[in-house]
């Protein structure tokens, strides 16, 4: 279902991103196209996410991206995190980098933040008093309800999740792993986010993208 353009649920979002590429906005009405270009502009930029922002020197990823050049270069009403219009610009501009191989960088800048994701990782957390390694790195393969574990890559997300019946962001994935541990859930755009999506870019670097994934 995944990988037939025609079959996928996801691809609706995409479809929605493109038109919004296209939609004028802001006070001089500039559409995102005005400055970046028509379709496949953005070929390649999702495989650099998360990303060191300059010159704030903080972590983004790629919806916070998006945000960014709505609410600072289109000077349009701000996106919010997880709303039906970022989800579809984030899986228009992450479908046109599927199958490009994944590559973070985490030197420099990104250095610390990569500590932190990669800390948190491995942090026992919730009731349940699990990290993230122990399902995705030591127990993948093993039924855990009606769910099959997976080595936890993000390399879908955007993602169409038939339990949401809808798109849904890595973020809200991780908070759902967050929630199924019964371990408290980080708020939207927080500092842990963006520092575990980069230690998970990390883990998955070199693997491809295939946005928008399909998820039970
Ligand atoms: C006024 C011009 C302007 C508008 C309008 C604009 N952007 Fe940008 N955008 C930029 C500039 C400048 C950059 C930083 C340089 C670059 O990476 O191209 C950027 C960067 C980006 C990046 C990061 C690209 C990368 O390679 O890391 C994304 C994604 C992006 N914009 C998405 C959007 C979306 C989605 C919209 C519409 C909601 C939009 N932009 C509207 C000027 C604009
Ligand atoms: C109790 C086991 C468990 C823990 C702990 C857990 N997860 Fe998950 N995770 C799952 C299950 C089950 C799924 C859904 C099935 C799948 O895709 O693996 C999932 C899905 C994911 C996915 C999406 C994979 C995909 O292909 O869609 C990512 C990424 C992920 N987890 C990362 C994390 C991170 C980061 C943490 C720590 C904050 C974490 N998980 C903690 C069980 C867990």
């Amino acid at each position: 279902m995944q990988a037939d353009e025609f079959e996928n649920p996801g691809m609706l979002w995409v479809a929605r991103g493109a038109n919004l590429w296209q939609q004028p906005e802001g006070p001089q009405a500039r559409s995102c196209a005005g400055c970046h270009g028509e379709g496949g502009s953005m070929r390649g930029a999702a495989t650099r996410y998360p990303q060191i922002d300059q010159p704030s020197g903080q972590l983004v990823d790629l919806e916070g991206r998006i945000r960014q050049c709505r609410s600072e270069r289109q000077q349009a009403a701000p996106l919010d995190w997880e709303s039906e219009p970022l989800l579809s610009l984030a899986a228009y501009v992450a479908f046109q980098s599927r199958g490009l191989p994944i590559r973070p960088s985490i030197d420099g800048a990104a250095r610390p933040f990569f500590e932190r994701g990669r800390e948190l990782y491995h942090q026992r957390v919730g009731q349940m008093n699990l990290s993230c390694s122990q399902c995705h790195d030591s127990n993948w393969g093993r039924q855990l309800g009606p769910e099959t574990i997976s080595q936890g890559h993000g390399t879908g997300y955007p993602v169409y999740r038939l339990e949401w019946q809808g798109a849904g962001s890595l973020q809200r994935r991780l908070r759902s792993c967050l929630s199924g541990v019964r371990a408290e859930m980080f708020p939207y755009g927080s500092p842990e986010h963006l520092e575990l999506a980069l230690y998970l870019a990390w883990r998955a670097e070199g693997l491809a993208i295939d946005a928008p994934g399909v998820r039970r």
